[in-house]
């Protein structure tokens, strides 16, 4: 009798710790994506040209991470990472970053920073920093001639090569005043080009495939279509 008493109690501590313990991360992670959002909220209201960009940024990304057999883990990191991918604008002077033309070239090397700039801002929080890392490689080419840091191949975090595959699509398609915005056919020819100098190829053939078959991403390109004239 006494061990069925004290198997009940064991399994009744081991219950209790493993509900606190989820408490704990559960508050932890509502927390984090507090202060995530109110960040993404800073990054819209400075830059209203990039509105919409990063969820849908983020939409592509998490379709090809679930394609690539993500942990949960990893698409929730991969989800935190495309929504602030563009944080360091904050540190780009408004001039810069809405102006409706095309930047000249010395706009375009302060541009480049934001890499660094984002890296900068989110680096010093523990919880944070490896969304921060992620961040800093968004626009890392495969070959080697991205930046900040010239990174290549696998050097190159697989996260934030998803990033870049997804953020390119969106900037492809999107409408600018200096270029036209591309239909879904002529972006994954844009980015098949590009596969192993500009992109992961492996990457780069799964995510074709989604923009082939997914109809959440035609019915984005169709509304988008009809709102902006494009
Ligand atoms: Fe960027």
């Amino acid at each position: 009798m006494w061990i069925l008493v004290s198997l009940v109690l064991i399994f009744f501590a081991a219950y209790l710790v493993v509900t606190y313990m989820n408490n704990k991360i559960y508050k932890k992670y509502e927390n984090l994506l507090y202060v995530v959002n109110c960040l993404i909220n800073t990054i819209e209201a400075k830059s209203p040209v990039t509105y919409m960009h990063t969820e849908r940024v983020c939409l592509y990304a998490l379709k090809l991470g679930k394609a690539l057999n993500l942990s949960k883990k990893n698409l929730m990191l991969l989800k935190q990472a495309a929504l602030l991918h563009d944080i360091g604008k904050l540190g780009i002077p408004d001039n810069i970053l809405n102006k409706p033309d095309k930047l000249t070239d010395r706009e375009f090397e302060i541009i480049k920073n934001h890499p660094q700039k984002g890296y900068d801002i989110l680096k010093g929080s523990k919880e944070l920093e490896p969304i921060a890392k992620l961040i800093l490689c968004h626009h890392e080419k495969y070959d080697g001639s991205g930046y900040p840091n010239g990174l290549a191949g696998d050097e190159i975090p697989y996260l934030s090569k998803i990033i870049t595959i997804a953020d390119s699509f969106d900037v492809i398609t999107s409408n600018r005043p200096y270029k036209t915005p591309s239909s879904i056919e002529t972006a994954a020819d844009e980015l098949k080009k590009c596969k192993w100098s500009h992109f992961d190829g492996n990457m780069v053939d799964v995510f074709i495939d989604i923009l082939m078959k997914d109809n959440e991403i035609k019915d984005i390109m169709n509304s988008r279509i009809k709102k902006d004239g494009q």
